[in-house]
């Protein structure tokens, strides 16, 4: 053993019995896909990294992961891999030890847990903690913990209760919480369980996945523990739960943010109406309502309505403009009297005066719509 691995379990050993446990605590966030339905957002930023609530959504999952007691977080990158250790070097602006693993290709959620198996600190028994890099939920991680520790599980899904099931995969459970199946999509589900995309793995069982090729959680890592009997837990809890994954829901995420819905220790201030960040100009005319964030050096002019939306930095609202629940990129410019609602308008995209855009529009980085170029409306 060189001395650096030596020095590392050394301080795995330190660091684990200084919190009094037995064990050591790493951590996966898997980052590495391209997010696609969130373009053209994540042309330019992958979607961990998009501002949510004033902060890149990645951060919210740190403070969270921090918060519940974890040792030591690789970061399972590949689309756009750079942009995270820019933004969070060693992790020690957050009080953690952070790492990065890249894949050249993208090689799906078990490719990518298998890439990370030679940075874990753990031992074969410890558990490892493994985060959807998208989703925002208020559950409770150190029941999670327990309840895989108690059962001595090869893997310990969480699982949430949503109302409707059938565009979700479901993960039925017996009575002592045992995973009985992964059922693909229906329009029948026999349950309303699925998976909410928070997983502890004990790190032997990553060790065994296959290496050096795609592999799907999802699809083949979790069926195959089924096959072969291992013990698979399903951690039920019904605290706050939403996957990032659509323009709709990444809006929703960062308005329940700011308003205190959705728990984060990350928020960069009070919850509230609206978070309004470092050097923005808001104008005293203006209604910023809805959980709206608007970002550092962003300015709303006179008479303007934003209600319900994410703002980026340095993005111009002008006077007049309604927007309601839609995203405006990065340095956008939004002429007067310009009506959004439901639209996803991309980085230093330009949107002349009097435009009106409704649900489902997205504008591309830098287009130029000129004045009173488009309008859609509901009501013609
Ligand atoms: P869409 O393209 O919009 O479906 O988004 P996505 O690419 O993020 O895919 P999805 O929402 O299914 O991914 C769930 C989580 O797994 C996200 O946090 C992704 O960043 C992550 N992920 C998906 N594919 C890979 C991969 O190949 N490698 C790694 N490391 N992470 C991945």
């Amino acid at each position: 053993m060189d001395s650096e691995s030596t020095c590392s379990k050394l301080s795995t050993v330190r660091t684990a019995r200084r919190k009094g446990r037995g064990f050591f605590i790493d951590a996966i966030v898997l980052v590495g896909g391209k997010g696609t339905r969130l373009r053209p957002l994540t042309l330019t930023a992958p979607k961990p990294m998009l501002p949510t609530a004033g902060v890149p959504f990645l951060m919210h999952q740190l403070a969270q992961a921090r918060a519940a007691g974890v040792d030591h977080v690789v970061l399972a990158t590949s689309y756009r891999a750079e942009t995270f250790e820019a933004y969070f070097g060693d992790g020690s602006i957050l009080g953690l030890e952070l790492e990065y693993a890249t894949e050249s290709q993208p090689m799906g959620t078990g490719g990518g847990i298998r890439n990370v198996a030679g940075q874990l600190r753990g031992g074969p028994a410890d558990p490892v903690l493994i985060f959807n890099g998208d989703v925002l939920s208020g559950h409770d991680i150190a029941a999670q913990l327990e309840l895989h520790a108690k059962n001595d599980a090869a893997v310990t899904l969480y699982l949430t209760k949503v109302d409707d099931p059938r565009a979700f995969g479901c993960v039925p459970i017996d009575a002592a919480s045992h995973v009985t199946g992964f059922l693909e999509k229906t329009p029948d589900p026999i349950t309303n369980l699925i998976n909410a995309g928070c997983y502890v793995f004990r790190r032997e069982v990553i060790d065994a996945m296959p290496a050096g090729r795609p592999l799907s959680v999802e699809r083949e890592t979790f069926p195959q523990l089924l096959r072969d009997g291992a013990t698979v837990m399903g951690y039920v809890d019904s605290a706050y739960w939403l996957d990032l994954g659509t323009p709709q829901a990444f809006i929703q995420g960062s308005c329940d943010l700011v308003r205190g819905i959705a728990p984060s220790p990350a928020v960069p201030g009070p919850t509230g109406e609206a978070l309004v960040l470092a050097g923005a100009q808001v104008a005293a005319s203006a209604t910023v309502v809805g959980g709206t964030c608007i970002g550092a050096r962003a300015t709303v002019g006179d008479g303007a309505v934003v209600d319900g939306s994410v703002v980026f930095d340095k993005a111009v609202i002008e006077a007049g403009a309604h927007v309601r629940d839609s995203v405006i990129g990065k340095g956008a410019h939004i002429g007067e009297g310009v009506v959004l609602q439901g639209v996803v308008i991309g980085d230093g995209a330009h949107i002349g005066a009097g435009n009106e855009l409704l649900e489902g529009v997205r504008v591309w980085p830098h287009a130029i719509l000129a004045p009173g170029s488009v309008r859609f409306s509901s009501d013609e």
